[in-house]
């Protein structure tokens, strides 16, 4: 038996995860405490909304006294912390919401989780603080090769598997942060202050830092919901630069199930990277995007092409995101369970198939937002 909060359960990631424990653990309660920005949609739970072992609170991190009291009510013993501003270009026209939300609210949610937890007899006995973080803190990373070998090129990993890989060089636990964005700089601060309440004050508190998120339920500004959006609609699709930047995609819910294993298995104290060793080049997932797009709406592979659209460039683009996940496979066993191909057409199926959702958050402000982005650019 476990009482645990989940913030930000009604975004992206947290509605994969509130549905895996909820489903998993009927025996936990799960509080999905939420304050539903043009982020979080209660619709991303409608199959787990009426279970028993599950409760929606909406509350804003920020509220000490509201978490505080909820966590008094509720007897909470575990908090997965998911809830934030996550947009980097969102993060470029309006930094203090980021560092409002991702800082002052990781740090209000730490106080209240303190004040509490402090306040019983056993303490921090038996409780977790977990943080779900971004690879973004680590900075960005060459495409380099020692011996000048053209990217992208196969390479080994430290578990020893081979992938392929745009550079030598890897995120891994021990890095020195170098953010770059506001969103990455507030996700930053956050991270510290999450390790300075273990290292003042006792508390069970662990970090992860995943890389980019990718499948069911994603807010379409982000790259791939967006496109696929874009290219079912015949709308330009705005690659950012050359496209030649590099991201490492992991099925969301293969987040998920890394979250479930660390929250239960892993050392306290302890910093894990989560990633699925798969590095692409934005312009070459676009490409896989149109061909799947069109070979499921059953239009020529590849027609959409000419809605490829250079924009200009995203300030601070940071280059290339890759991460070493060898801690956590060789540690706790974890290991995606999806190729990339495999999680790309479920993906793209999802969207194509889920038209009155994709209507439901794109109506309204965010497409004024998305126009005014747009334009701009
Ligand atoms: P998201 O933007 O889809 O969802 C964020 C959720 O947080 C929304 O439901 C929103 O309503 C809620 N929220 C925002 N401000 C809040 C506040 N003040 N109080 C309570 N709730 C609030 O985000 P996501 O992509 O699901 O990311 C979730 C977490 O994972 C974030 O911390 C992000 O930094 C991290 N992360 C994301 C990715 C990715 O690729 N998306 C990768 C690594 C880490
Ligand atoms: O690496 C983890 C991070 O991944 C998370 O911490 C963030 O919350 C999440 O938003 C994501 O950040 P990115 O900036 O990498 O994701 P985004 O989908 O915004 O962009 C992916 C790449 O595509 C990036 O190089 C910018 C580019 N891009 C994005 C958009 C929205 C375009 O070229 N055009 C676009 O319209």
């Amino acid at each position: 038996m476990r009482n645990i909060i989940i913030t930000g359960g009604a975004g992206f990631i947290g509605s994969h995860v509130v549905r895996l424990f909820v489903n998993k653990y009927p025996n936990y309660r799960i509080i999905n405490l939420d304050k539903l920005t043009y982020a979080g949609n209660l619709a991303n739970l409608k199959d787990i909304e009426d279970k028993p072992n599950y409760r929606f609170v909406r509350m804003d991190i920020c509220d000490f006294q509201g978490v505080l009291q909820l966590m008094q009510e509720e007897k909470v013993d575990g908090i997965i912390h998911l809830a934030a501003e996550s947009h980097v270009d969102r993060s470029i026209k309006d930094p203090f919401t980021f560092a409002q939300t991702n800082v002052m609210g990781t740090l209000s949610l730490l106080q209240a989780a303190k004040a509490y937890w402090e306040s019983l007899p056993e303490k921090y006995e038996g409780k977790r603080f977990y943080h779900i973080s971004t690879d973004e803190v680590y900075g960005a990373l060459q495409m380099t090769h020692p011996e000048g070998i053209e990217p992208p090129f196969t390479t080994k990993a430290s578990s020893g598997k081979h992938h392929l890989a745009y550079g030598e060089k890897f995120f891994t636990e021990e890095l020195k942060y170098q953010p770059h964005s506001p969103y990455s700089a507030a996700k930053a601060s956050s991270d510290h202050f999450v390790r300075a309440f273990h290292d003042t004050f006792g508390m069970p508190t662990i970090v992860t830092n995943c890389s980019n998120n990718y499948g069911p339920y994603q807010f379409p500004e982000k790259l791939i919901p967006l496109f696929i959006n874009n290219i079912r609609h015949r709308k330009p699709l705005p690659v950012y630069g050359k496209g030649e930047n590099v991201r490492d995609w992991l099925y969301v819910v293969d987040h998920a199930r890394a979250i479930d294993v660390i929250f239960h298995e892993g050392k306290i104290a302890e910093t894990y990277n989560i990633g699925g060793f798969n590095e692409w080049k934005n312009i070459d997932i676009i490409k896989v995007l149109i061909n799947t797009v069109d070979r499921l709406l059953g239009r020529p592979e590849g027609a959409d092409m000419d809605l490829i659209t250079y924009v200009t460039d995203r300030a601070g683009h940071d280059l290339r995101y890759a991460i070493d996940s060898s801690k956590l496979q060789r540690e706790l066993g974890w290991e995606p369970s999806l190729q990339f191909e495999e999680g790309i057409e479920k993906t793209v199926r999802w969207y194509l198939d889920n038209q009155e959702w994709m209507d439901n958050v794109t109506s309204g402000d965010y497409q004024k937002y998305y126009d005014d982005m747009y334009k701009n650019r």
